[in-house]
């Protein structure tokens, strides 16, 4: 089950955490991956972890948040990789993400978290979808958060604006698409392990209900689902992945 051998794949955002460890978990199941991130080098550590492994991967490296940058970018991996089957929406923590209440943030603050959970979402999809529909074939999966569902009183509003604009785009996306064999599914996920001081991971894992924090393979596998052939009936939905914290 869940045989991705000569698909290929894009995954953003993929030079570290969650990402990286989707891109290897794809190319493990036989895609040929896509590695974007923002920054080459990082992009070019988590290829070289793919072909370690005996994977196929390639870099690509652009700003999803540019849609001129991310229509070469995709035009780039067709030349490469061949038509892109797989599309993994995960860039979603802007550079230097802090967290501030609402009222003290100003609206050029905003902006970066729409940018990239919205509009970068948007421009990806944008790319790959006609010749997705075209080929009559295509999953694409988007990596949100529960803070795009639910309110939390933290200090991440305009991260949550982003996020549930992006939950709300694919909704109506795979509506648009669900005739042309292509999927759209939002995966939101909940407190993952990608702190470095144990005392802060232990506090925050005390806050889930199962006790532990999200590993980039708890990710991982439910997007393997998503991205295989047998998802076909599975479309236009949000899955809340997150040890039993937000349950709907
Ligand atoms: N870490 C968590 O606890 C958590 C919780 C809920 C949701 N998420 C979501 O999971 C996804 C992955 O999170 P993570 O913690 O692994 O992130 P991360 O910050 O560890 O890695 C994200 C990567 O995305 C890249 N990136 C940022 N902006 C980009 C852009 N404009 N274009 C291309 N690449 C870009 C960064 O360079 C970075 O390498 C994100 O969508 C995030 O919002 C994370």
């Amino acid at each position: 089950m869940f045989d991705l051998t000569d698909r290929v794949a894009v995954v953003t955002g993929a030079g570290q955490g969650v990402g990286a460890g989707i891109a290897e978990a794809l190319a493990k199941q036989g895609a040929a991956v896509a590695v974007n991130d923002l920054f080459d080098d990082r992009a070019a550590g988590t290829v070289d972890a793919i072909k370690s492994a005996g994977g196929r991967a390639c870099v690509a490296a652009f700003d999803v948040c540019d849609y001129d940058a991310v229509k070469a970018g995709m035009e780039a991996v067709v030349a490469e990789l061949g038509p892109i089957d797989i599309l993994i929406n995960n860039a979603g923590v802007p550079p230097g993400m802090g967290v501030k209440q609402f009222r003290e943030t100003t609206p050029d603050e905003w902006r970066p978290y729409i940018e990239l959970n919205t509009f970068g979402v948007m421009n990806c999809c944008h790319a790959v979808a006609d010749g997705m529909c075209e080929r009559g074939r295509g999953r694409v999966v988007t990596i949100s958060s529960g803070a795009g569902t639910v309110g939390i009183p933290l200090g991440i509003a305009a991260y949550g604006a982003g996020k549930g604009g992006g939950i709300a785009f694919m909704r109506h996306f795979a509506m648009e698409i669900a005739k042309e064999g292509v999927t759209a599914n939002t995966v939101a996920i909940g407190l993952i392990d990608n702190h470095t001081d144990p005392g802060v991971t232990e506090h925050m894992a005390r806050t889930v209900p199962t006790g532990t924090l999200g590993q980039p393979q708890d990710i991982a596998a439910v997007v393997l689902y998503l991205a295989s052939d047998e998802a076909g009936w599975m479309t236009g939905q949000t899955i809340q992945l997150n040890g039993g914290n937000v349950t709907t």
